[in-house]
């Protein structure tokens, strides 16, 4: 008798919403409602994984390897085992038994969990210590006793790849090389010949240095196995938990641990911006503690355990080809990658994309002849690909095609926002097929950059450079106007190790006219416990402040993939937007009862329907809920749920335009971002507050990369980078006030318009730093830069250019 919303009622409503069109006490899309979840944040009351205690915890602690590459040769544990409260040191062996030593990486290659003779990179988890106290634990660490044998490392991915190079993945049977995998995009043989023909071409090679989501919670779980039971409830720090569940089921169902029988609870998470999606070996580790010792076991990873150990992202070096015509038409791209995954390719990639959504990186721009190749290399560092911030390599792939745009732009002497004007996809080629397979959705890129040269003053900026060029000033303007490719699924084409991506949500509205709303997906930050029931308010008119979000606990929540690269708005929110639709449409059939009219006769007004021609008849969906449990008519269901599991059509385009400007001290070589205007579009907008804030917070982690942060290693296989002595994440005295502003250019696909914009800002600002450092410097006859521009390399560079003060 629950007849589905049809097709015209699902999807209703993707007209651009430039305002809202609820009012505030409901607080429907549009609004910028302030954040459900901050009362407990801001008063200290959240509840993060190392906040969890449970009756007689343990604690863990990881011992990990000083070596890039050494032989074990004995572990003594004796002077550790001495001490009081330390209970057990677990070692590969140990798991060995278990058959737990290795465990499959999320792109499906495989991963040690603790070595049995052999350490592949540094950091590297040797052997756990069990105790009863964490500094207990930590002394109990220190305490082992570890003769290795160092071997000489791999270091670079270039060596690595080249012919009679040692192999490395020696584990791997019939293994000849240290390729992880050769991933290309395009036709290579029209790419050449369309290269050839082109009467200009610029190259350049451009590397994205190894870099750290650094979030401010590292990694941790408190794992609890209940013998008695036999169910496992993992607290663990984790953007995906019913992956991450599904995941376990498969490699600990041989000892018992069936997925019925282990709940996933990611409670409050203190950013994950993709380092939190893989399952590294700690996690692991504390399971099989947890499951042989029969005790709830904390392990929360310090701050250099989890720089120099995982979460890892780029690492990208990459030869950048732009073929052009003497009037600036972009003719052809080819770029050539070798991607360093470091000892396993543990990136959080789907199936059929190893290198991620690389195949972006035409941009903005209305290319028709491209190719690009990536060889991946194994070497001896922490396994990486981390997609931080960025749709599995979106930050990659604009870097290269903003960087070598200004390249070309400098190469013809024309200015680089004139060329980009020239080359973009126009408005009325959307949806637009590019060269290299997807199918923008929507777009409108001259009105964005027109938007941000006029919120900037770029005419007037263009003039005063001039000026301050003459007095021997250093000052440059950089431009990135970026497209973006975020929502996946769709399930067709996406898989998270064969688990197809879609998402879900599930509104239960309760008799009295409120309602829980739980989801698949899991906010780090981001807000979702607000937005979520603001699209939940919009589509029902029950006041957002009235809906209970959940997300994160995997005995409660339906299925999902999971929150990261920007996909929960367009596949969770998608759902959210549908599941209410399908309430509405029950709703309806209890009003015709309660009106006693037919649902033809029935008009729907946010909060409530009414009958057509007598809007004073009406039932609000308040009353229609009670009705839902008390006064439903005969042979219909009772109570007013819903759920619906969203499989997007397609991926959501987002897009901006980015101007910074930048002053360089010819003293000190050092960068100073005087001023950044972003224009986004991520369509219909939810909440324009979070919004600001994801792009505020995005904009600083595009200037940590693009001026500070680097992950480096000597050839000894020694880190550098490893802590924040020497890890630069920017602060507030190292960004400028933010000028933000944005576009509304609605997806024509996704339910009510929106598209994903969580890492809008991290992919767009690195170039436009990037191009302005550039420009600053251009008529010294600097053509390039590698991120990150370091006061160190800047003065350099301009000493060789006697330009140093
Ligand atoms: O997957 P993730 O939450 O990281 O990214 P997102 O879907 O881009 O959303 C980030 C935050 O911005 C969420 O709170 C969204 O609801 C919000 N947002 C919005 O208010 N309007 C949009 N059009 C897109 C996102």
């Amino acid at each position: 008798m629950n007849t589905p919303p049809t097709d015209s009622e699902m999807y209703a409503s993707k007209a651009n919403m430039n305002a809202p069109t609820t009012d505030s006490k409901i607080c429907g899309m549009g609004h910028s409602m302030k954040r459900k979840e901050d009362p407990r944040f801001i008063r200290g009351r959240g509840n993060y994984v190392d906040d969890i205690q449970l009756p007689g915890m343990l604690y863990m602690d990881i011992v990990r390897s000083p070596h890039a590459h050494a032989k074990i040769k004995s572990i003594n544990t004796e002077r550790a085992l001495k001490i009081p409260g330390v209970l057990a040191v677990i070692d590969g062996p140990t798991l060995a038994k278990y058959n737990l030593h290795w465990m499959p990486t999320i792109s499906s290659d495989t991963q040690m969990v603790l070595p049995i003779d052999e350490v592949m990179y540094q950091a590297q988890e040797v052997c756990a210590v069990i105790a009863t106290e964490r500094y207990i634990a930590a002394d109990g660490a220190d305490a082992v006793e570890v003769d290795y044998e160092a071997l000489p490392p791999m270091m670079d991915p270039h060596k690595a790849l080249a012919p009679g190079a040692p192999v490395l993945r020696k584990d791997k049977k019939d293994k000849k090389d240290n390729l992880a995998f050769h991933w290309e995009a395009g036709d290579r043989a029209d790419t050449d010949r369309a290269m050839a023909a082109a009467e200009v071409v610029v190259s350049q090679n451009v590397y994205l240095p190894r870099i750290h989501v650094a979030s401010m919670e590292t990694c941790g779980c408190v794992a609890d196995f209940n013998s008695a039971e036999g169910k496992l409830t993992m607290y663990m720090t984790t953007q995906a938990p019913h992956a991450v569940r599904t995941v376990f089921a498969l490699v600990a169902g041989h000892v018992g641990l069936s997925e019925e029988k282990i709940r996933v609870v990611s409670p409050d998470i203190g950013g994950g911006f993709g380092g939190k999606v893989p399952v590294y070996p700690g996690y692991v580790i504390a399971v099989a503690a947890s499951v042989v010792i029969g005790k709830p076991i904390k392990w929360i990873e310090d701050r250099m355990e989890n720089l120099q150990a995982d979460s890892f992202a780029r690492d990208y070096h990459m030869k950048v080809e732009l073929g052009a015509k003497k009037d600036g038409t972009m003719t052809a791209l080819r770029i050539k990658t070798v991607a360093d995954h470091g000892y396993a390719n543990a990136s959080a990639n789907p199936s059929k994309f190893p290198a991620g959504l690389f195949s972006i990186c035409t941009g903005s721009y209305d290319l028709k002849h491209a190719f690009c190749e990536v060889d991946a290399a194994y070497t001896h560092k922490p396994p990486g690909g981390v997609a931080y911030r960025c749709s599995f390599r979106v930050t990659e792939a604009a870097h290269a095609i903003e960087r070598i745009t200004d390249v070309l732009a400098d190469k013809l002497k024309m200015d680089p926002a004139a060329l980009r004007m020239k080359n973009f996809i126009k408005p009325e080629q959307f949806p637009y097929q590019s060269v290299l397979g997807w199918e923008y959705d929507s777009g409108n890129y001259p009105a964005a950059l027109r938007k941000a040269m006029d919120t900037i003053g770029y005419e007037s900026l263009r003039k005063e450079q001039q000026e301050k060029r003459a007095r021997g000033e250093l000052m440059g303007i950089g431009i990135c106007s970026f497209t973006e490719v975020v929502g996946a699924g769709p399930s067709k084409n996406f898989d998270i190790l064969g688990i197809k991506m879609f998402d879900s949500a599930e509104i239960r509205v309760h008799p009295t006219g409120k309602a829980m709303a739980r989801f698949g997906t899991k906010s780090q930050g981001q807000g979702h416990e607000t937005t979520y029931a603001q699209i939940v308010a919009q589509e029902l008119g029950i006041p957002a402040s009235d809906i209970q979000v959940e997300e994160g606990d995997t005995d409660t929540a339906p299925y999902g993939l999971g929150t990261y690269a920007s996909r929960s708005t367009p596949t969770s929110g998608a759902a959210a937007a549908l599941a209410a639709r399908k309430i509405r449409a029950k709703a309806k059939k209890l009003a015709a009862h309660l009106l006693e009219v037919r649902e033809e006769d029935l008009e729907w007004e946010t909060g409530k329907f009414f009958v057509k021609g007598a809007p004073q008849k009406s039932k609000t969906i308040q009353e229609l809920a009670f009705a839902a449990y008390t006064n439903m008519p005969q042979g219909l269901e009772p109570g007013l749920e819903a759920t619906h599991y969203y499989d997007p059509p397609n991926l959501t385009f987002p897009f901006g335009s980015y101007i910074c400007v930048v002053d360089i001290d010819r003293g000190t070589g050092a960068v100073k971002v005087r001023r950044f205007v972003a224009i986004d579009d991520c369509g219909n907008i939810i909440n324009p507050m979070i919004v600001q804030g994801q792009i505020h917070g995005g904009l600083a982690q595009g200037v940590g990369p693009a001026l500070y942060e680097e992950i480096g290693y000597d050839e000894d296989g020694n880190v550098y980078g490893g802590s924040f002595m020497d890890y630069y994440v920017p602060t507030s005295m190292e960004c400028p006030s933010w000028e933000t502003g944005h576009t509304v250019t609605p997806s024509p696909h996704h339910p009510f318009g929106a598209k994903g914009v969580g890492e809008s800002a991290t992919v767009g600002a690195p170039p436009a730093i990037a191009n302005a450092v550039v420009d600053a410097l251009k008529h010294l006859g600097v053509t390039h830069i590698d991120i990150p521009i370091t006061p160190e390399k800047v003065w350099l560079l301009l000493k060789e250019k006697g330009a140093a003060e």
